[in-house]
């Protein structure tokens, strides 16, 4: 397929591209420079016009932006990028006849749940915790209704805590703390990224994804097993 990475530079992005490159023609999009990819398109998901030129022309579009992660509080960007830029990337996909998207969500579309409780892909309404939950709640509404109303396929993926385990690091290129039940490899979320892309009948679906055991008994990653065929390469122990 020619599918359109967006949030190549990230922690999960960099990854999925090497992922997707072993299968598709990719083409590759961030705010920033992609190390490694000299060709990538430097584009703000915010400028509409500029999204469009370089949406057109893929079949798919994998997204994998996020706002950095201190822009959220006190009415700063961070809220405003994740929702008006997953508007974006939806809307160019309508208006140039893209017909797949697979977005990277989060688990915390359920943060509102109390803790125990089993968390799948059919539980519904999604209940945010603070304003990136919000605003993650929100990408998978919006991904929803344009299935609805245009029949694009969508596919969300909800990782938690994605770590680049090699060199045991966070999203902000901060030491790991402590494993827990919600850590997963970034090349992990990558490979289930290309298996929602690649699944058949795709209409609007959402799967956990998990790499410990607690992980898949608060999850129905097992049902991403099944259905996508995917399986995290590296589990990890949770660690007190
Ligand atoms: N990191 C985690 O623990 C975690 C957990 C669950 C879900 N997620 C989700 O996974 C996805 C990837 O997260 P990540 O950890 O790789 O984040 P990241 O911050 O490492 O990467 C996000 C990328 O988006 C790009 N970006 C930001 N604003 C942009 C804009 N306006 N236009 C174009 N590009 C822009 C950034 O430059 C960056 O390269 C996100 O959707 C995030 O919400 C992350």
């Amino acid at each position: 397929m020619r599918v359109l990475l967006t949030g190549a530079a990230g922690l999960v992005g960099r990854a999925a591209v090497d992922v997707l490159r072993q299968r598709h023609d990719v083409t590759v999009l961030d705010v920033r420079p992609v190390d490694g990819v000299p060709e990538a398109l430097q584009v703000d998901v915010m400028d509409l016009a500029a999204l469009m030129a370089a949406v057109e022309g893929h079949d798919a579009i994998v997204n994998t932006i996020m706002a950095p992660n201190p822009s959220y509080a006190d009415g700063g960007p961070g809220f405003t990028v994740n929702v008006t830029g997953m508007y974006h990337m939806l809307e160019a996909a309508r208006r140039t006849g893209v017909r797949r998207f697979v977005h990277t969500s989060s688990g915390a579309v359920h943060a509102g749940y109390p803790e125990g409780t089993r968390l799948t892909h059919d539980l519904y309404p999604l209940k945010a915790g603070g304003t990136y939950d919000l605003s993650k709640v929100l990408q998978e509404n919006m991904a929803w209704n344009f299935h609805e109303l245009h029949g694009l396929s969508v596919a969300c993926v909800r990782p938690w805590g994605i770590i680049d385990a090699d060199r045991r690091i966070n999203t902000d290129g901060r030491p790991v703390q402590r494993v827990y039940y919600g850590t997963i490899d970034r090349v992990d979320v990558a490979t289930a990224l290309r298996a929602a892309l690649e699944a058949p009948d795709i209409g609007f679906e959402c799967f956990y994804i998990m790499a410990t055991r607690r992980g898949y008994e608060r999850t129905d990653t097992d049902y991403t097993e099944a259905r996508l065929g995917w399986k995290p390469e590296r589990w990890f122990e949770e660690e007190a």
